[in-house]
């Protein structure tokens, strides 16, 4: 059989992407912004983006530090804290750029300790985003001291996500980067209106990659990676026809000697290659013609966001990414540094 030599797919979205701000977002937007359309920008800034009037300014930064020939939409959603109000997420709504509000359970991952206590605090503010049609991203794992950080996302779908899910019948739901066969299950077979986003990182690898030969920090990200049989279900999941699995990298930059250190942080950088990692996982599977599915259509669809006119194509050359980039004064670590990934994105065909 011959091998395929080039993908062309309609130009895709990434439904969850971390931008960082100041000359850390000057240097990981190109990246995105080449390959693609439009990127639901997370707020957990340091203060977190928790207002329409945050939200609106750091829109514009991130539209003043794109390249000039680029075109890139940020999709922005709100922080949502235990004091997030009504009127502010109608605000949302109205501002015409908020797709949605994040949750994050206080103390989860990167700057998130202005993050949510209990579900209780917020059900004004979510019965408001039920109300106006705004997405729902949660972060889906339970901080509790007593719970192991493999079993964070299980107990999370138990003791919040199933309950969310019927308190709220009309909300819009999206489980950010699954990372177990029991999230994968959940989201099968939960009500319409819940879907999940799924990171290169975690269709690729499993939890040994972070202890090979030694312990590697660039390998660490939240939630953590899982077992073999974890990765095989989310890449089954991925590759099926089931539109409630769509594209979010999940792709988190942190400085090299903040992960290179004592108590490094969580997070790995995936934007220089993002679609060549997502194919490579796809073939893994044997279904590189579900890519597009994944890349281009289902996070779009279930937005209520058209899908993009024009098209990316990628071709099967080997190339390797560099040790690391620069990263404002500081360095960046990519996925793969220094190794070889076996497609390349080319260009952006017209439309
Ligand atoms: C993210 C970050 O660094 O902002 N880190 C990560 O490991 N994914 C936060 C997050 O999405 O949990
Ligand atoms: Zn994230």
């Amino acid at each position: 059989m011959n091998e395929l030599k080039t993908l062309t797919l309609r130009r895709p979205d990434d439904f969850h992407l971390h931008l960082r701000d100041g000359e850390y977002l000057a240097a990981v937007l190109p990246f995105t912004a080449r390959q693609f359309a439009r990127a639901v920008v997370m707020p957990n800034l340091k203060p977190p983006v928790t207002t329409v009037e945050l939200a609106g300014a750091y829109r514009q930064r991130i539209l003043a530090a794109l390249p000039g020939a680029q075109h890139f939409e940020p999709l922005m959603t709100l922080y949502l804290t235990n004091n997030t109000t009504p009127a502010e997420v109608r605000k949302a709504r109205d501002c015409g750029f908020i797709v949605g509000c994040k949750l994050y359970p206080a103390g989860a991952t990167t700057h998130s300790d202005a993050g949510v206590t209990a579900i209780e605090k917020i059900s004004p503010a979510l019965e408001a985003m039920q109300e106006c049609d705004l997405v729902l991203q949660v972060h889906g794992e339970a901080t509790q001291s007593d719970v192991d950080v493999f079993d964070r996302e299980a107990i999370f779908i138990d003791r919040t996500l199933s309950i969310l899910t019927e308190r709220f019948p009309a909300l819009k739901i999206v489980f950010e980067h699954v990372t177990t066969r029991q999230a994968v299950e959940f989201v099968q077979q939960a009500r319409a209106g819940v879907a999940a986003t799924i990171t290169p990182q975690h269709l690729l690898h499993n939890r040994n990659a972070i202890f090979q030969n030694g312990i590697r920090p660039h390998y660490y990200c939240l939630p953590v990676l899982k077992r073999e049989a974890d990765r095989q279900a989310l890449l089954t999941a991925a590759t099926s026809d089931n539109p409630r699995f769509f594209l979010g990298t999940d792709s988190a930059p942190h400085a090299q000697h903040t992960k290179e250190t004592e108590c490094g942080c969580a997070g790995m950088f995936s934007a220089h290659a993002a679609l060549e990692l997502y194919a490579e996982a796809f073939e893994q599977a044997g279904r590189l013609d579900r890519l597009e599915a994944f890349a281009s259509e289902r996070g779009a669809d279930f937005y209520g966001l058209p899908r993009n006119a024009g098209h990316v194509e990628l071709e099967r050359v080997n190339w390797v990414p560099p040790k690391h980039y620069q990263f404002g004064k500081d360095q960046l670590v990519p996925m793969r540094a220094g190794e070889t990934i076996s497609w390349r994105f080319r260009s952006e065909q017209p439309a």
